[in-house]
């Protein structure tokens, strides 16, 4: 089975009514491959306003994150019944600006990961090492580590409604990316981490997108590696740009 390409946009915490018409309005105006899943990630905020504007039947909108809780006593947090109910599909779950800004832990990760698919929800989930970690080349124990904890909490059916995301911290908003090469190779390992602790059926047939400074200039290489099935785009996700990438 051939993995559907997929291209996720994180908006991060960026982003105003307007600004958010105009990148929908772009996205609705363009001529897409209709062989690419497109995924938006407003900010919440955003999110209501993304869903009733977009006219593109491959474009769905994720959430940048999910409580573990349907709704409740939790102040400030955003619940899996108030996205169903605007029609959220997809949640990023463990970017790296949430691992290390908002201390999320690996285990929290795995913790929200199972609940938003328990919830019905489609999860990017991302992983990726530190510049140190790659130059002391602890790069796969890394996500590794960050994997593991999903890998416990997840039956195998659950992988299909998971996409893995690899961004290389250092790469993201950096305007550093890796190489087609290093981007390419580490994939391959993940996907072999993921046919031996989950299953090669599993392995075979998860997408796993690279994140990391993504440009029009760097996607269309990237896209030539056999592992990579996707990107995650941060900053151009919000640029014209966008689109070209969607089209690589
Ligand atoms: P970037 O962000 O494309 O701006 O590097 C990617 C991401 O963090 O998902």
């Amino acid at each position: 089975m051939a993995r559907k390409f997929f291209v996720g946009g994180n908006f991060k915490m960026n982003g105003t009514v307007k600004s958010i018409t105009e990148i929908v309005s772009r996205l609705n105006d363009a001529k897409l491959n209709p062989d690419v899943e497109v995924v938006i990630a407003p900010p919440t905020l955003f999110l209501q306003q993304a869903i009733k504007e977009n006219k593109q039947s491959t474009v769905s909108v994720g959430a940048q994150n999910i409580y573990n809780q349907t709704s409740g006593a939790f102040t400030g947090e955003s619940g899996a019944d108030m996205f169903k109910d605007i029609g959220v599909k997809w949640v990023i779950l463990g970017h790296s600006e949430r691992r290390s800004l908002l201390k999320e832990s690996a285990e929290e990760v795995a913790e929200k990961t199972k609940f938003a698919v328990d919830q019905g929800f489609d999860v990017i989930l991302c992983c990726g090492e530190q510049k140190e970690d790659r130059e002391s080349g602890k790069t796969m124990d890394v996500v590794a580590a960050q994997l593991k904890p999903v890998i416990s909490v997840l039956k195998e059916s659950d992988w299909s409604h998971i996409v893995i995301a690899y961004e290389p911290v250092w790469a993201i908003g950096t305007g550093l990316t890796a190489t087609p090469k290093d981007a390419e190779e580490t994939h391959k390992e993940i996907r072999e981490f993921i046919s031996k602790e989950v299953s090669p059926k599993v392995a075979e047939e998860v997408r796993i997108l690279y994140g990391g400074s993504v440009s029009a200039k760097t996607a269309p290489e990237l896209h030539t590696q056999p592992d990579i099935d996707g990107f995650l785009v941060g900053g151009a996700s919000l640029k014209p740009e966008f689109v070209d990438i969607i089209n690589v």
